[in-house]
């Protein structure tokens, strides 16, 4: 993740990673206004969509060998290089039983290898950087203490900022554009 910046010169990089398991749900629609309505000027945005990159299983390697993990590849590769480039990490992430969806949660297991590639400084690389979530839910109830304590306990143990979670409520796709909190939140979401 590269250092945010310090001079004007310097542009914000928002890496959006979706994890939901449909295409154009509702997290991902109210996160694209989100970014229209408040990234900061001259801000580049990066798309990503996990189900389009699959990880392999995560294996614990801490403890056989030396405890290194190999130089990742692949899928793995390319979604390490896009979270490095980023300054900003938003999970684009519906609310699945309380918590993060499988593909989401398969990805961060995969930062404890990155935590340990020799050479690769994962953890400095992402220092300083700031982590965000945009969640669509069906329940009104926004009953999703564990997805949003999971993101900010990660940007916490990393070094990350927390820049917090923007709710959405719908069950269709295209139901989160009726949910008028969630649409007035999102017009200064990322400038906040
Ligand atoms: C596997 C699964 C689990 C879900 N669990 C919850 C839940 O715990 N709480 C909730 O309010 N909605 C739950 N939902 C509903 C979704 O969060 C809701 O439909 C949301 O709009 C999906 O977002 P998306 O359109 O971005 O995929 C669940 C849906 C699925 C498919």
């Amino acid at each position: 993740m590269a250092d945010q910046p310090s001079g004007a010169e310097a542009p914000r990089r928002f890496l959006f990673l979706d994890a939901s398991a449909r295409v154009g749900g509702n997290s991902e629609q109210l996160a694209r206004l989100a970014a229209e309505a408040s990234l900061p000027p001259g801000a580049e945005q990066q798309w990503l969509r996990l189900a389009d990159h699959p990880l392999p299983p995560f294996q614990d390697l801490r403890h056989t060998g030396d405890g290194g993990y190999p130089e990742p590849a692949g899928h793995e590769r390319l979604l390490l290089e896009a979270t490095i480039a980023a300054t900003d990490l938003v999970f684009v992430a519906p609310l699945y039983w309380y918590s993060l969806p499988t593909a989401a949660k398969l990805y961060l297991d995969h930062w404890s290898a990155w935590l340990r590639v020799p050479g690769l400084d994962f953890q400095a690389r992402m220092r300083g950087g700031t982590l965000w979530g945009v969640t669509a839910l069906a329940g009104g109830d926004d009953k999703a203490e564990p997805l949003i304590g999971t993101l900010r306990l990660t940007a916490e143990y990393i070094g990350m900022r927390w820049g917090g979670v923007l709710l959405g409520n719908g069950t269709r796709p295209g139901d989160v554009l009726r949910d008028e909190r969630a649409l007035v939140a999102a017009k200064s979401f990322f400038a906040d």
